[in-house]
């Protein structure tokens, strides 16, 4: 058994859409009800849908009984805060799990280098059924930012640059892809990520909206590609020491470096769970 996937992802794992076209919405995200989320760098959460209903950001694989990233449940305060986001989210023709508003502070090129990350998406997914991509809607007009996607993480030549202007709008394997945001701000960013089922519904989503498999990246200078990896890679390897020398837990067995070395925390948790 297997997972369905959509043939579109294959060559690079993601898919940029046509833009929507944002300029006459008013700006929701400035309203929304944020709760505070472990996450990297300086992040805060507003849930639209979570796994219960509740105003809370955890994963659904964390609640009693445990679900996997499908069949979100409405938040009401901020869905009567955010009618037009929701009204975005509910026109994927697909299962939809998590719904959530980031907000991210300004960082460098080097944090999203070390925040790079994959996520846990199809955590409890039943075989046979659709693999669980994100879709990230960029609500802020973030001219500079970059999301940044590598297929190997320590690997710049595997990476991609997607320009996050406002009403990009992106559908990312981010549990294939490993990914983060470069944010020079300096006002925050704000992005709609939603977590949805690949099937025949999110297939004709993509197609109606010109899809392209590739981005239009800057060219960075690779002396500071190559000083942002050795910063990023310098703060990796002091965490993972800083971990290692709290000493072996007992319900790690001997697996606390490959912890360090995983994005996840202690208990199995995303250290970095959204970009
Ligand atoms: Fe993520």
């Amino acid at each position: 058994m297997t997972y369905l996937k959509l043939p579109i992802f294959e060559e690079t794992g993601f898919v940029i859409v046509d833009p929507y076209d944002q300029s006459a919405d008013p700006k929701e995200w400035e309203q929304l009800v944020y709760v505070d989320w472990k996450s990297s760098g300086d992040t805060r959460f507003a849930p639209l849908a979570s796994a219960y209903g509740d105003m809370e950001c955890d994963g659904f694989w964390n609640h009693v009984p445990p679900k996997t990233d499908k069949d979100g449940v409405w938040v009401p305060e901020n869905v009567a805060l955010a009618p037009i986001l929701t009204k975005r989210a509910l026109e994927f023709p697909t299962n939809i799990g998590r719904c959530r508003v980031i907000e991210l502070q300004p960082n460098t090129y080097a944090d999203a280098v070390y925040n790079l990350h994959r996520d846990d998406n199809n955590r409890l997914n039943p075989e046979g059924t659709g693999w669980i991509v994100r879709a990230f809607f960029n609500l802020t007009n973030d001219t500079e930012s970059l999301m940044v996607l590598r297929e190997v993480k320590d690997d710049p030549s595997t990476e991609t640059l997607v320009p996050l202007p406002a009403g990009a709008q992106v559908v990312i394997d981010t549990q294939r892809l490993y990914h983060a945001v470069w944010h020079p701000g300096p006002d925050p960013r704000y992005c709609l990520i939603t977590s949805v089922e690949s099937n025949q519904g999110l297939d004709d989503w993509i197609t109606e909206r010109h899809p392209k498999v590739h981005a239009e990246s800057p060219q960075l200078d690779p002396a500071f590609i190559a000083a942002a990896q050795a910063e990023a890679e310098a703060k990796a390897a002091a965490r993972a020491a800083a971990i290692a020398a709290r000493g072996k837990d007992p319900r790690f067995g001997d697996g606390t470096m490959a912890l360090a070395q995983s994005g996840m925390d202690e208990y199995g948790q995303e250290v970095m769970s959204e970009a």
